[in-house]
C-alpha cells in the first residue's frame, strides 16, 4: 500500500530505468505542527474532554501552543500544516501519522470525529516527498498516539485496547519490516501509548505501569534495564508526565506538581516546562502537539546523559 503520487517517477515502458526520486532525510531535528486556530473540545471522545466541551480558549490556546513552538524551533526545524475547519482535534498533529526513513504510515482513526485529519495530513506528506503507507479503515491505528519507535529507530512499540486495534500492528511494522512489541492498555484514562509512554534519548523509558496489564509490564521490563525505567506515579500521570516531546537532552513538558523535573535534570536531561491547559482539556500535551518527520536517531542523538 505504499504510494507516493509526486515523488515517484516510473519511465516510459521501455526504457531502461524507473527512477525513485529520494524520499526526505533529515540530518537535523525536524518536526511538524498544525497551529490550533479552529482547536475546541466539540465532542468527548476521551475521558479528559467530559465536562470540558467549548471551555479551552482559543487565545489562550494560541499563545501556549505559539511557546511550545518558539521552544521546539531551539532545537529543531519545523514544518507547518494548516488547521482545517471541522478538524479541532488537528492541533494533535503526532496521531495523524507515524513517519521514519520518509514513509508514512497514515493514521486510521477509530473515531469518525478524527478521520478528516487523514487526508490532510497525507496530501502534506506526499507533496513534500513522503512514501505513504495506508491503513484499512477497518483496523484503526493512531499514528505516534500509539505505536513509537525505540531511541535507536530498531523496533516498534505498540498500544491496543483503546484507539489503534492489535490487527495494524504488524501492518504498520511492515512499512519499514521492523520487529513491533503490542503492549495492552488497561485504564481509560491512558487511552494512548503516548499518554503512559515514552522512549527518550539516551535510552531511558518514562512510562506509567498502571497503564498497562501484567503481561505488558513483563515485556517493558524485559526491554529497559530498571536503571533506564524513569516511572512516574498515577498523580504525576494523570497531569500527563509522560507525554513529553524529547528532543536531544531536551525534554518539552507540561508542568508537573512532583519532583519529576528534578529526575530528569539527575539524568543529564534540559527540562522545558510549559503551560499547556488548554490542550490538557482535551487530553493531551506537549508530545501530541508536533509530529516527529526526522529518524528518531536524528532527534535522540546527543541525549546521552
Ligand atoms: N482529543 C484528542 C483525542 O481524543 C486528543 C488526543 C490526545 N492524545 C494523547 N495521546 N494525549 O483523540
Amino acid at each position: 500500500m505504499l504510494s507516493n503520487t509526486t515523488s515517484l517517477q516510473i519511465s516510459a515502458l521501455g526504457s531502461s530505468s524507473i527512477d525513485f526520486s529520494p524520499t526526505p532525510q533529515f540530518s537535523r531535528p525536524t518536526y511538524l505542527m498544525c497551529p490550533p486556530q479552529w482547536y475546541d473540545v466539540d465532542y468527548v471522545i476521551n475521558p479528559w474532554m467530559a465536562g470540558n466541551l467549548h471551555r479551552p480558549s482559543r487565545d489562550v490556546a494560541f499563545s501556549q501552543w505559539k511557546e511550545l513552538y518558539r521552544a521546539l524551533q531551539l532545537v529543531a526545524d519545523v514544518r507547518l500544516l494548516h488547521a482545517r475547519q471541522g478538524a479541532p482535534d488537528m492541533v494533535f498533529v503526532a496521531h495523524t501519522a507515524l513517519v521514519h526513513h520518509g514513509i508514512a504510515a497514515i493514521s486510521s482513526f477509530a473515531h469518525t470525529e478524527r478521520q478528516p485529519e487523514e487526508e490532510h495530513v497525507r496530501e502534506w506528506l506526499q507533496d513534500h516527498g513522503f512514501l505513504v503507507w495506508d491503513t484499512p479503515r477497518e483496523t484503526a491505528f493512531e499514528g505516534e498516539g500509539d505505536i513509537l519507535f525505540d531511541a535507536e529507530g530498531k523496533r516498534l512499540w505498540a498500544a491496543h485496547g483503546s484507539r489503534t486495534c492489535l490487527q495494524s500492528h504488524r501492518h504498520v511494522a511492515d512499512a519499514w519490516h521492523t520487529p513491533v512489541t503490542s503492549l495492552h492498555l488497561v485504564d481509560p484514562r491512558f487511552y494512548h501509548l503516548d499518554t503512559c509512554f515514552a522512549p527518550l534519548a539516551g535510552g531511558y523509558l518514562l512510562y506509567f505501569a498502571g497503564a498497562f496489564d501484567a503481561c505488558s509490564i513483563e515485556k517493558i521490563e524485559a526491554a529497559y534495564p530498571a536503571s533506564k525505567r524513569i516511572a512516574v506515579t498515577e498523580a504525576e500521570a494523570t497531569q500527563f508526565a509522560c507525554n513529553v516531546l524529547n528532543v536531544g537532552r531536551t525534554i518539552m513538558m507540561s508542568k508537573v506538581n512532583s519532583n519529576l523535573r528534578d529526575r530528569l535534570s539527575g539524568l543529564g536531561f534540559d527540562v522545558v516546562e510549559l503551560a499547556l491547559s488548554e490542550f490538557l482539556r482535551g487530553g493531551a500535551s506537549a508530545k501530541s502537539l508536533a509530529l516527529r518527520l526526522s529518524d528518531t536517531s536524528v532527534t535522540h542523538a546527543n541525549g546521552e546523559a
